[in-house]
């Protein structure tokens, strides 16, 4: 039989206060789990984010006893010390209440990034074959996976100063696309990325590729921005 857990839970918006419950432990529980308790069984007004539970969707992430984790696959096991959770909303975000946090200037910043792809063909031209072993590729291909959960951007201390920064996720995408041979709009987005705010601002303290769930590398994307942005100013093909 195992102890029951104790569990605070910020509640509120930006002013608020952490209430405490007593959560059953079980045997493979998440974080996630154990919210989706509160919710059913103590207070059925808390409110919370989540779709897949699987670690697909990127909208269950929160602060776990001070840190940003998707909590569907983030096991009690590994984050409770003492038997206590104290979890609250992502960091850097507004809170709307309670857990969820409004995601929209997050989401903004992809676009400020030119975050889009856009195409360089038309459905009428052949299938372009790229070959998956080449180095841009392999650079396209290595931060794909990410799921828009906004750990890193909770993480990171410039995001905290300088709420204009664009953000490891944001630019991350950026350079997925920057790699992509397919992509046409590099000048532009070089241009968005090198502004104020942009890739030049990361101090490179890496907690972003720290707690990426993904285990994605944002810090190695950023530079790599860094690196493509300077040789684009040289060549004359951005200003500064
Ligand atoms: S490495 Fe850059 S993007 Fe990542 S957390 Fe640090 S400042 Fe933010
Ligand atoms: S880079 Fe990682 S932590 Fe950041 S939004 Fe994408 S998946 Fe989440
Ligand atoms: S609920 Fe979809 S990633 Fe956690």
């Amino acid at each position: 039989m195992l102890a029951d857990l104790s569990v605070s839970l910020w509640r509120g918006a930006k002013e608020g206060r952490y209430e405490t419950y007593s959560v059953p432990r079980r045997e493979s529980q998440t974080v996630l789990d154990v919210v989706t308790f509160v919710q059913r069984n103590i207070d059925p007004t808390l409110s919370y984010r989540f779709a897949c539970r699987v670690g697909v969707c990127g909208s269950c992430a929160m602060r776990v006893n001070g840190k940003p984790r998707w909590t569907c696959r983030t096991h009690v096991s590994k984050v409770a010390a003492g038997g206590r959770l104290e979890i609250g909303p992502l960091d850097n975000l507004p809170v709307i209440k309670d857990l969820a946090t409004d995601m929209s200037r997050f989401l903004e910043k992809w676009q400020d990034a030119k975050g889009v792809f856009a195409p360089t063909k038309t459905r009428h031209d052949p299938i372009e074959q790229i070959r998956p072993d080449s180095p841009a590729r392999r650079a396209a291909d290595a931060a794909i996976e990410c799921i828009n959960c906004g750990v890193c951007y909770a993480a990171c201390d410039t995001v905290r100063w300088n709420e204009d920064y664009l953000g490891p996720a944001a630019l991350t995408r950026a350079w997925t696309l920057v790699n992509d041979e397919r992509d046409g709009a590099n000048t532009a987005r070089l241009q968005a990325v090198a502004a104020a705010g942009g890739c030049h601002s990361c101090h490179s303290h890496q907690s972003c590729q720290e707690l990426c769930p993904q285990t994605l590398n944002p810090t190695a994307s950023i530079a790599g921005l860094k690196r493509r942005t300077a040789a684009a100013y040289l060549r004359g093909e951005i200003k500064a």
